[in-house]
């Protein structure tokens, strides 16, 4: 530090305060310590960093719905390995809303907790280039952010939405309609994009009047299939791109007095537990939820170890879960 300090002519304590992110320092004299850093070949003490910085043993985790079991099931993969390396988990919830998001952020940054693993609310790259700025470890699960380097752990949407879809084209369905989550959320969007192109594969043509927005939600389901009994041709099979939509649908179905899958089939997609318990038993796309946790927590404190190592990006396979929601199409 002292060498550095040296050759990009400042004080000991500006160069520890760049490396740190502990106080402003000004651009010129940012750059002139980083290329004296570089030049030298220095790489700032994680350990000593992090016990200068008093960075707390805790780690931040930000998900848009703390009640969504999936998001529960991955913290709990998230607890469980980072218990293991005596780290805390700080849970928050940003209701998808960006605003709620930054807030979270700033209050873990205030607590010093060593990294942070977050589902963004929405893709904008502002809070991530904040974060880098400022030096925070940072993981991103489960929503892509594109136009960023930043390590990511989510699984392929796309590839889970054509196996769902291509199971139902697999039981002899023609009319299959699609709940959604809108496609300003790229798990949703993808999901969306997989059942299209198994259906076109399939030499089946897309209908968009089949695509149903809904929220992620258990109501939402509900309040699509309603829609959906209500077409002039109502579809034969749904895929509902998570599992709580998948039980709101099912849900309505029943209400409306028709029978699943006898009558209409139905996919979801996360496999939570809760799909094993519904009425019937959900067919869905099962997530490697407790593996995304675990991995994206280890890929974080490997992070915490070393800012500078290169970045992950990691794409888990999802799997076909048949259970009693589907069966094949009954002719009339
Ligand atoms: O059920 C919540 C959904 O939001 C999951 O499918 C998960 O992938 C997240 O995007």
């Amino acid at each position: 530090m002292r060498d550095v300090a040296k050759r990009a002519g400042v004080s000991i304590s500006t160069v520890s305060h760049v490396v740190n992110n502990s106080r402003p320092v000004s651009n010129s004299a940012r750059q002139r310590v980083i290329q004296a850093m570089d030049e030298l070949g220095y790489k700032p003490n994680a350990l000593a960093r992090s016990l200068r910085q008093q960075k707390t043993n805790s780690i931040g985790l930000i998900v848009p719905d703390s009640a969504n079991p999936f998001f529960a099931e991955v913290a709990r993969g998230i607890e469980d390995t980072s218990f293991d390396q005596n780290y805390s988990v700080i849970l928050c919830n940003s209701d998808g809303n960006l605003d709620k998001q930054a807030i979270y952020t700033n209050l873990l940054i205030e607590r010093q907790v060593a990294g942070i693993l977050f589902v963004a609310a929405g893709v904008s790259t502002e809070l991530v280039d904040d974060l880098h700025r400022r030096r925070v470890p940072l993981v991103i699960i489960d929503r892509e952010i594109p136009n960023v380097s930043v390590d990511t752990v989510l699984t392929n949407h796309y590839q889970g939405g054509f196996l769902a879809t291509q199971h139902l084209i697999d039981l002899g369905h023609l009319r299959i309609a699609c709940i959604s989550a809108g496609s300003e959320l790229s798990p949703s969007a993808e999901r969306v994009t997989g059942y299209r192109d198994a259906l076109e594969t399939s030499g089946i043509a897309f209908d968009q009047s089949l695509v149903v927005r809904g929220d992620f939600q258990y109501e939402s389901g509900y309040h699509a299939a309603h829609k959906l009994l209500q077409k002039e041709a109502p579809p034969t099979a749904v895929f509902a791109s998570n599992d709580l939509m998948a039980v709101g649908c099912i849900s309505a179905i029943t209400e409306s007095g028709m029978r699943v899958p006898d009558q209409i089939s139905v996919v979801g997609f996360d496999d939570v537990k809760l799909a094993s318990f519904s009425n019937p038993p959900l067919t869905t796309i099962a997530q490697p939820k407790r593996e995304i946790g675990e991995l994206a927590t280890e890929i974080l404190l490997a992070r915490i170890q070393d800012l500078d190592a290169p970045q992950r990006f990691e794409r888990l396979e999802t799997s076909l879960i048949v259970r009693r929601s589907t069966c094949k199409l009954k002719r009339n």
